[in-house]
């Protein structure tokens, strides 16, 4: 396996190689979540490249990226261990310069759930999506369904820059008890971890009411939002696949979405019905 720092030495290296790229770009604190991802790639392209790098640009002035999980050391174990071929291990100033051209998330879906909250998020997300999609130039790159405003918002900037990449989504990863896997897991007490299945209960219960033919928006978001009491909610919301309010679900093209505090941890979650 290639460790790799330098934008042009990585160029250079892939170029060179003449093979189907897949790329997995990560922030590092690797779980099973990104272990899928890679398992996938893997199984469709002859070389895999995963990224490890904590995008400032990403992070509002209050979040976590002082605290952000930083393992790099275990983290190009795991690369190893799961078949990566190249890990590309940039520092900020290989990445940002001083005077960037800025790449803006669209106005409404880029605005709506997480980058109502996180205003600037998605604008941090795409510019150093774009950046790293245009280092490694991969055939396929993947994403996890569980940042599913993140693979929307990044799957319509391929499309509308028109970039010779296809984006992949790769289901989300659960525990055996249902918790969605994430970085950010690692923050959760044994109490917090267990109000944070509420989330996905709040899910499964979603698509119970579904196949019980209950498709009516307000009546499931109530529900969920009885199960989720008493922690502190970002959103539920039910859309359809384009991320446009819906009152009804319609099956193959809904997704629920949850966003809440545990403690002071913000989880997401959702589920593609
Ligand atoms: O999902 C993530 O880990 C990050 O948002 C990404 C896509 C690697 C960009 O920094």
């Amino acid at each position: 396996m290639k460790i790799i720092s330098d934008v042009n030495e990585l160029k250079t290296y892939l170029r060179k190689k003449n093979k189907t790229i897949g790329f997995v770009p990560t922030m590092g604190a690797l779980h099973d979540g990104h272990l899928s991802l890679i398992k996938q790639s893997k199984k469709e392209c002859e070389l895999t490249v995963v990224s490890i790098f904590v995008n400032p640009t990403q992070f509002l002035a209050d979040e976590d990226l002082d605290k952000y999980p930083s393992r790099d050391e275990a983290d190009k174990k795991i690369c190893k261990f799961a078949g990566v071929d190249v890990v590309f291990l940039p520092q900020v100033k290989d990445i940002y310069g001083a005077d960037e051209v800025s790449l803006a998330a669209p106005n409404v879906r880029g605005f709506v759930l997480e980058g109502a909250t996180r205003p600037g998020h998605f604008d941090g997300v795409l510019t150093v999506v774009n950046k790293l999609l245009n280092i490694v130039n991969p055939d396929f790159a993947y994403f996890g369904k569980k940042d599913a405003q993140q693979l929307n918002l990044i799957t319509l900037m391929a499309k509308q820059l028109f970039m010779d990449v296809q984006i992949v989504a790769v289901d989300t990863v659960r525990e055996s008890d249902g918790l969605a896997l994430s970085s950010r897991n690692i923050y959760l007490s044994k109490e917090q971890r267990k109000e944070a299945l509420k989330i996905s209960l709040s899910l499964y219960e979603a698509s119970r009411m579904v196949q019980k033919d209950v498709y009516d928006v307000a009546m499931i978001k109530e529900a969920m939002l009885e199960i989720l009491k008493p922690l502190e909610i970002g959103y539920v919301e039910i859309l359809n696949r384009e991320f446009e309010i819906v009152e009804s679900v319609e099956i193959g093209n809904t997704i629920v979405l949850v966003e809440a505090l545990v403690g002071t941890t913000r989880l997401l979650d959702n589920i593609w019905l």
